[in-house]
């Protein structure tokens, strides 16, 4: 097993608008705390989420904050920003985040700054536990993305917490950051959260993609983090991979948790806009599969109020490679029906859909949840077919309250 350096809040990126700069054009100082705000809840919202502190019922107040200003940044600029957690104390929290320059990666500005924690009449309270252990520093931070070698691939997973083992599958074009907040919250679970094969930091064999050999490499991933049984989640393509551990692997499988999903397999229209993508995707690239996905895969009301999941959807569809982009488009295209298998799932099971799901809505989802005799459903408002990542505290909670009700394996 290696370990990948990758943080566990990578940098966000922020363009300098014309109105943040001073009367010489440069971004004015104090609109670079802005900035650096901003980016601060961008990370918080994208990891543990940007409820962190609310349902912690501690709020951090900024006692003080000291800015090296070393270079200008001009209008247009795109400022990768990210935050690093270097001392944790009693009631406090001291931070350092760096402005870099995306395009020549030149470091502009560096800010330490410390919060001291308070409850809503303004008095110093304890860091909670949950917010001490997300912000522990780097080298041990748990949550390293690991990497297992599984046959023929090395998998990248996001592991974490100790418990029965819940893996996370995620969807297409998608990766594993789809689950940064079920990842950060679910406590009492051991949370695995790889990325597919072809994908993240995945390996991405030139040939090989299909339903089965995703559930192979599942499998070889449990195996080898010597995990027996699982409640398996999969959203959308997750869900189709899940179908298939079902049918090779069922004695693996405590529990199941269906998001934004569907039984069927792809209908003669459907494999024919599967080719097209695997046109786009050899003449344009997996960001070009995104961009054309995008409009469908977050709901109306998200486009709308969280419009900074936009480019962090891109984003996940760009760590694709193209033979994992094509790969993936052929296995759903050639997936077998799962309706008859339905009727034979007898663990528990929760059937999760955003009822503003267009590429599988919730009439789809209320037909599986009547077709699985051990199986509820729950609505998420306001959320498209990313639910997790759309609604990712309604989600987080009727996944917790669903796994406090599974057996333990
Ligand atoms: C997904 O989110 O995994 C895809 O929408 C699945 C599909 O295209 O069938």
């Amino acid at each position: 097993m290696r370990t990948v350096p990758v943080s566990q809040f990578p940098p966000v990126e922020i363009t300098v608008y014309s109105y943040e700069c001073d009367a010489f054009g440069h971004l004015n100082q104090a609109a670079y705390l802005q900035v650096f705000e901003r980016a601060r809840w961008e990370i918080l919202a994208r990891g543990p989420g940007a409820d962190l502190f609310d349902r912690n019922k501690v709020w951090p107040a900024v006692r003080r904050a000291t800015v090296d200003y070393l270079l200008p940044a001009f209008p247009g600029d795109v400022l990768k920003v990210d935050a690093d957690v270097e001392k944790v104390g009693e009631t406090s929290l001291e931070m350092r985040q760096r402005a870099v320059r995306a395009r020549d990666g030149k470091l502009l500005a560096e800010l330490h700054i410390v919060f001291v924690t308070i409850d809503k009449e303004g008095r110093p309270k304890p860091i909670p536990a949950e917010i001490a252990s997300i912000f522990t520093p780097r080298q041990s931070r748990p949550g390293e993305v690991v990497r297992h070698s599984v046959g023929d691939v090395s998998l990248a997973a996001d592991v974490r917490g100790d418990g029965p083992a819940l893996l996370l599958i995620h969807g297409f074009p998608l990766d594993h950051s789809l689950w940064a907040h079920q990842i950060a919250t679910l406590k009492g679970w051991r949370r695995i959260a790889p990325d597919l094969r072809g994908c993240g930091l995945s390996d991405a064999p030139g040939d090989g993609y299909s339903m089965a050999t995703y559930a192979d490499d599942l499998v070889r991933l449990l195996d080898q983090m010597q995990v027996k049984k699982a409640v398996v989640a999969g959203l959308s393509m997750g869900g189709y991979i899940a179908f298939e551990l079902l049918r090779r692997y069922r004695d693996r499988i405590v529990g199941l948790i269906l998001l934004d999903t569907r039984a069927e397999a792809d209908t003669a229209e459907g494999r024919a806009s599967r080719e097209t993508l695997i046109e786009v995707a050899h003449n344009a690239g997996p960001g070009a599969v995104g961009e054309r996905m995008l409009p469908r895969l977050l709901g109306g009301t998200t486009q709308r109020t969280q419009p900074h999941l936009v480019p962090q959807v891109k984003k996940m569809a760009e760590r694709w490679s193209v033979p994992g982009i094509v790969g993936a488009l052929g296995a759903m295209r050639d997936r077998p029906d799962s309706t008859a298998l339905l009727q034979t799932i007898d663990v528990p099971t929760l059937v999760v859909v955003g009822e503003e799901d267009e590429l599988t809505p919730p009439a789809l989802a209320r037909a599986m949840t009547s077709a699985i005799a051990s199986a509820a459903m729950t609505t998420i408002a306001a959320a498209g077919h990313l639910s997790p990542l759309e609604a990712p505290s309604a989600v987080s909670r009727v996944m917790a309250e669903f796994l406090e009700a599974v057996p333990r394996p």
